[in-house]
C-alpha cells in the first residue's frame, strides 16, 4: 500500500512529483524517493522517514528532468531504510512499486546466478533487475515490459521510466489500482486519481492485468497480448491539499467534523419531511433476501459489526460477519439471492476487495458502503451506499466510522420496512432519533475537556480494557483499536459479559476500564459487570446517559454524561468519547497522531 506517482512533462518533474506525493503519503511514510531522467541517466533521491525528509534532501540537492517516477512507502519487505527505499534503479531502469512480488526470491536467485548484484531487502528490486536483464538481449521497453510481467507472482501497480527513453513511461497494473491521468501535452501515472487531482481531472483506471505505455501522446494500453481501450472519465476529486484548519492535529479536525458529515450523510437517505428512508434502486428486493453478509477490516468491520445487530433486532434479518482478511479462506457457501454488504472508507482495502469477488463469484448482489466513491470497490459494485465524511486524512479512522453506522442505519430501517418487520411510525420515530444524532454528537464533543482531564489518567497506564454489551460492545472494541494504534497502549475490547470469563484476572488498581452503557434494556447486566470491576479495585470510566450516571456514576472512578438517545442510534454518540479518549492520550503520550507507526491509511496488500 505504497503511493506511486509518474509524470511525462514539460517543466521539471521533481516538484510535481513531490507535490503528488503529498496526497499520496495516506498511504505509507516508511520512506520516499524520486526518480528522473536528466541527460538519459537515471537520477534519484530517497530519503528513510516521512517525506518532509526527501523534501528537505530536494532542496538541498535538487533534482532536473521532465520524465520521472516517484514512491512513498509502506514497507513490506526489508526495513523501511534508505537503501530499501523507491525508486529502485540499475543504469538502464527505474520502478516504484505498490503491492508484494511473491516469488521474488526465486527470480532473485536466477538472475544473481546471472551475474546481477542486488542492493536492497525489496521484492521490488528483482522488477528493476529482471527488466534490465531482457534489455541487455536487446529487447525494446516495452518487449522487456511484456516479457517480465507474466513472470511476476502476486499483486503489483508499476511505474516504469528507462534510461535513454526520455519521454516514455510504462506502468501496469495487478491486484493494486493505477490510473493514467491525460494532460495537455502532459501524462501521468498515480496509484489513484487524488494523487493527480492537481494535474488533471481526465482519468483512466486501469484494469485487471492491464498494462500501459505512456508517451506525451497518450497512452497504448494492452490486456492480455491485445491492445484495449478503457473510457477516460471527469474526476470529480477536488485538487486541494485539505488542511488541519485551526486543530493541530488532523484527527481532531475529522473528530469534530462529524456532526456536519453524519448530517449531510443522512441527507442522502432520509427524508426529513416524509421521514421516510430511501435508498437508490437495488437490484433486489428485502422483502426476498435470505441473509446479509458484511465483509470489512478494522474499524470498517466494526461499523459492520453494530450493523449486524441492527439488521437481525430492527430488519429480522440474518446476518452473518466477518474480518475480509479471513472470510474467503472458510470457502463460505453463500444462499442464492444473497446480498454482501462491504464497507471501506477507502475503497481499496486488498482484503475487503478479494472478499467482494469471493462473494460476486457466488453470486451475491455487493453493496458497499464507501467513502471514495471512484475507488476500485466502487466500480465492483451493484450499488454504492456513499458515505459523505470527505476526504479522511488521520490514519485512525473517525468521521468515516460514524458516517458508516449513519448509512447502515438508513439501509436497515430501509431494510425493516420492506420485510414489514416495522410500521410507518417506529420508521418516523427512527428517523426523528437519526435526525437528532448531529446536534446530540456536537453535545457529546462538549465533553472535549473532561475526556482530556481523564486522558492524562490512561496515559500512564499500560493495559486498558474496554467493556460494552449489545451495540455497546463494537463501540468497546473500536475504543480498544483506536487507543492502541494511535497510543501504542495496550488495549482489549470485550463483551461486558464475557469478562468474568478469562479478562477479570486482569484487573487491578492500574488497568483502566471504559464501559460503555446507554440506560437501555442491557444496562442492569452491564451495570453487574462493572460492579465485578469495582469490587476487584478495578478503575472504572463510565460512559453513559443521565439515568445511568444517577444509578452508577459515584461508584466510578470518572464518569461522561452522554445524552439519553434511543437505543438505536447510541452507538454513533458513544463512539465519539472512545475516539476523544483515544486521541488525547496520545497527545499525552507524544504520539505521532496523524501518521502512528507502521501504519498506512490504505490497505492495499494482502
Ligand atoms: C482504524 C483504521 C483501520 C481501517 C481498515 C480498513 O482506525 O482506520 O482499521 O478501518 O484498515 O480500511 P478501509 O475502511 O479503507 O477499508
Amino acid at each position: 500500500m505504497c503511493g506511486i506517482i509518474g509524470i511525462l512533462g514539460k517543466a521539471a518533474a521533481a516538484p510535481l512529483l513531490l507535490d503528488g506525493l503529498k496526497r499520496l503519503e495516506y498511504r505509507g511514510y516508511d520512506s520516499a524517493g524520486i526518480a528522473t531522467l536528466v541527460n538519459g541517466h537515471i537520477d534519484r533521491r530517497r530519503a528513510e522517514g516521512k517525506l518532509a525528509n526527501l523534501d528537505t534532501l530536494l532542496q538541498r540537492d535538487p533534482l532536473s528532468g521532465n520524465t520521472g517516477i516517484g514512491h512513498t512507502r509502506w514497507a513490506t519487505h526489508g526495513r523501511p531504510t534508505e537503501r530499501n527505499a523507491h525508486p529502485h534503479a540499475t543504469s538502464r531502469v527505474a520502478v516504484v512499486h505498490n503491492g508484494i512480488i511473491e516469488n521474488f526470491q526465486e527470480l532473485r536467485e536466477e538472475l544473481e546466478g546471472l551475474g546481477h548484484k542486488f542492493e536492497t531487502e525489496t521484492d521490488t528490486e528483482i522488477v528493476a533487475h529482471l527488466l534490465t536483464r531482457y534489455l541487455d538481449e536487446q529487447k525494446t521497453p516495452e518487449e522487456a515490459v511484456a516479457a517480465a510481467l507474466p513472470r511476476l507472482h502476486g499483486a503489483f501497480s508499476l511505474a516504469i521510466i528507462f534510461a535513454g527513453r526520455d519521454g516514455l513511461m510504462i506502468g501496469a497494473r495487478r491486484g493494486s489500482p493505477l490510473a493514467i491521468g491525460y494532460g495537455d501535452g502532459e501524462m501521468y501515472l498515480g496509484s489513484d486519481a487524488l494523487a493527480l487531482a492537481p494535474l488533471t481531472k481526465r482519468i483512466c483506471y486501469l484494469q485487471e492485468d492491464d498494462w500501459a505505455v505512456i508517451t506525451a501522446d497518450g497512452a497504448a494500453i494492452y490486456n492480455n497480448g491485445q491492445a484495449v481501450t478503457r473510457e477516460i472519465k471527469q474526476t470529480a476529486l477536488s485538487g486541494a491539499l485539505i488542511g488541519k484548519g485551526n486543530h493541530r492535529h488532523f484527527m481532531m479536525k475529522e473528530i469534530c467534523e462529524q456532526p456536519a458529515v453524519i448530517g449531510d450523510t443522512l441527507q442522502v437517505f432520509l427524508n426529513p419531511l416524509a421521514r421516510t428512508f430511501e435508498l437508490p434502486n437495488l437490484p433486489f428486493d428485502f422483502a426476498a433476501v435470505p441473509k446479509v453478509t458484511i465483509l470489512g477490516c478494522g474499524t470498517a468491520y466494526l461499523a459492520g459489526m453494530v450493523a449486524k445487530y441492527w439488521f437481525e433486532q430492527v430488519a429480522r434479518l440474518p446476518v452473518e460477519i466477518d474480518v475480509a482478511s479471513e472470510f474467503r479462506y472458510r470457502a463460505a457457501p453463500m444462499l442464492e439471492g444473497g446480498v454482501t454488504v462491504v464497507i471501506s472508507q477507502s475503497g481499496e482495502t486488498a482484503d475487503t476487495l478479494a472478499a467482494l469477488r469471493y462473494a460476486r463469484e457466488q453470486g451475491q448482489h455487493i453493496v458497499s458502503v464507501l467513502n471514495a466513491p471512484e475507488s476500485t470497490m466502487a466500480r465492483e459494485s451493484d450499488v454504492v451506499l456513499p458515505t459523505m465524511a470527505g476526504p479522511e486524512i488521520g490514519v485512525a479512522s473517525t468521521k468515516a466510522f460514524t458516517t458508516q453506522l449513519t448509512v447502515l442505519a438508513c439501509v436497515v430501517v430501509a431494510a425493516a420496512r420492506a420485510r414489514g418487520a416495522i410500521d410507518h411510525a417506529r420508521e418516523a420515530e427512527l428517523s426523528t432519533a437519526l435526525l437528532e444524532v448531529p446536534a446530540r454528537v456536537a453535545e457529546v464533543l462538549n465533553h472535549d475537556a473532561t475526556i482530556r482531564d481523564i486522558a492524562l489518567q490512561v496515559a500512564e497506564a499500560r493495559d486498558v480494557l474496554f467493556l460494552g454489551r449489545g451495540t455497546s460492545y463494537p463501540i468497546a472494541l473500536e475504543g480498544a483499536l483506536k487507543l492502541k494504534e494511535i497510543s501504542y497502549i495496550h488495549a482489549e475490547g470485550y463483551a461486558a459479559g464475557e469478562m468474568k470469563h478469562g479478562p477479570i484476572a486482569l484487573i487491578d488498581e492500574a488497568v483502566p476500564v471504559i464501559v460503555a452503557a446507554p440506560s437501555d434494556e442491557l444496562f442492569d447486566k452491564t451495570a453487574s459487570n462493572l460492579q465485578e470491576v469495582i469490587a476487584r479495585g478495578g478503575r472504572v470510566i463510565f460512559l453513559s446517559d443521565a439515568d445511568g450516571l444517577r444509578k452508577l456514576g459515584d461508584k466510578t472512578f470518572a464518569a461522561i454524561e452522554l445524552p439519553k438517545v434511543d437505543p438505536f442510534v447510541a452507538p454513533i454518540l458513544y463512539a465519539i468519547p472512545v475516539q476523544l479518549l483515544a486521541y488525547h492520550t496520545a497527545v499525552a503520550k507524544g504520539t505521532d497522531v496523524d501518521q502512528p507507526r507502521n501504519l498506512a491509511k490504505s490497505v492495499t496488500v494482502e
